[in-house]
């Protein structure tokens, strides 16, 4: 470390998307390694609208890690935080940096601090997977400032200790996070199944039905579900696998009404596994509800599947519609029947090319 400079800061900046399950992950068979029960498949959104970008900065004069979420400190302490700078540190490499004159050695970054400031352009803990945009940022904004030269696979698999559905946020497009074998975890990372190119018809809209912070964390449910729900069981080895090679080749085919189909059920199975919990657990709301019966009735109108709905732990929609026309559709339908309250401050329109953000109520 150059410690005859004195004082110099060095920082990385990093941004990551959100993604959203199709298959889902709920249950670990490792609360600490952050192992699923389930193999779950996703599709990354698009960073414009949905996505946590994060700073972070080293410096001799920092006395302790610290970190600020939203512009508000937050606690360090706890196993999620320590596993991912722990992991990163382990993999950090030399740094120079010329013009500063900084050269940090690799030995030196188990004694510097660092800070980490993290923004969400989405409500945070309101299920819209901001813990999966968080921790993919936090891994990947670490290993930048520290030098790490392993490949998007490996930091999944750092960022899953953070939060398991993370690691697949470190591909874009449509992602699977595979179970793994060994004991340690090091492989249950996420592989790309799809880049986002290969089915560029779908549009994805965000119905914001509230982005209030959700009363049960999606950590603390599933651990419940896991403990109460023998529903949960049965779906992680009886329906899941066959739904995920289901869904592989529905997406590998751009087969829209299977993606559909499965896409939902799975969604309602999740909700149900949650209803079966003791004491249960209420994601959904009376306005997820009649987003689900809208999208319902304007596929049987349409003879076949146009647009799949999808609920993680929350009451918001995750609509997917198969091409431009059906969104414009879709969006006709929801500003009819959820109609914005006109000048109401609440009200804010994300209008872009591939989402749309209502909040409503
Ligand atoms: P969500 O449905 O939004 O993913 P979770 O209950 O899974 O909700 O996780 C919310 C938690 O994720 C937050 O309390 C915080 O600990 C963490 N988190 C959210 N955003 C970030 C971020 N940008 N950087 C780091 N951690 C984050
Ligand atoms: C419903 O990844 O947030 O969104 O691993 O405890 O941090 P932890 O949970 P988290 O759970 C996500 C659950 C889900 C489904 C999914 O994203 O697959
Ligand atoms: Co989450």
């Amino acid at each position: 470390m150059a410690a005859e400079q004195g004082q110099w800061l060095l920082m990385a900046t990093a941004r990551s998307p959100t993604n959203i399950a199709v298959i889902k992950y709920w249950g670990k068979r490792d609360e600490a390694l952050i192992l699923p029960i389930n193999e779950s498949i996703s599709i990354t959104l698009d960073p414009d609208h949905l996505s946590a970008t994060t700073t972070v900065a080293v410096s001799p004069s920092f006395d302790r890690d610290r970190m600020w979420l939203n512009g508000k400190e937050i606690s360090l302490d706890g196993g999620r935080f320590q596993s991912c700078l722990r992991e990163i540190r382990r993999r950090a490499e030399d740094v120079e940096d010329e013009k500063k004159g900084i050269h940090i050695r690799k030995e030196d970054w188990e004694r510097l601090h660092v800070h980490i400031a993290s923004y969400n352009n989405f409500p945070t803990a309101a299920g819209l997977a901001s813990s999966a945009a968080g921790f993919a940022c936090l891994a990947f904004s670490l290993a930048k400032l520290m030098n790490v030269k392993e490949d998007c696979g490996e930091l999944s698999a750092i960022a899953r200790r953070g939060s398991g559905s993370a690691c697949r946020s470190l591909f874009g497009g449509f992602v699977k996070w595979t179970m793994g074998n060994v004991a340690d975890g090091s492989d249950s990372t996420a592989v790309q199944l799809a880049s986002e190119a290969h089915w560029d018809d779908l549009v994805v809209i965000i119905a914001v039905v509230s982005s209030r912070q959700k009363e049960t964390s999606s950590t603390s449910g599933m651990r419940e579900s896991v403990e109460t729900s023998s529903l949960l069981h049965y779906r992680a080895k009886e329906v899941v696998p066959s739904r995920i090679l289901q869904m592989e080749k529905a997406i590998s085919c751009r087969d829209f009404a299977t993606f559909a189909k499965l896409t939902c059920a799975d969604s309602n199975q999740f909700h149900a596994v949650c209803l079966d919990t003791s004491p249960p657990i209420f994601y959904m709301n009376d306005t997820s509800h009649r987003i689900i019966n809208l999208v319902e009735k304007l596929n049987q109108f349409e003879g076949e599947p146009q647009v799949a709905y999808t609920f993680d732990a929350g009451p918001n929609a995750v609509l997917i519609a198969k091409n431009r026309k059906t969104a414009s559709l879709l969006l006709q339908r929801l500003l009819f029947y959820f109609p914005p309250p006109t000048g109401s401050e609440l009200t804010s329109y994300l209008l872009g090319d591939k989402s749309i953000l209502q909040e409503s109520g």
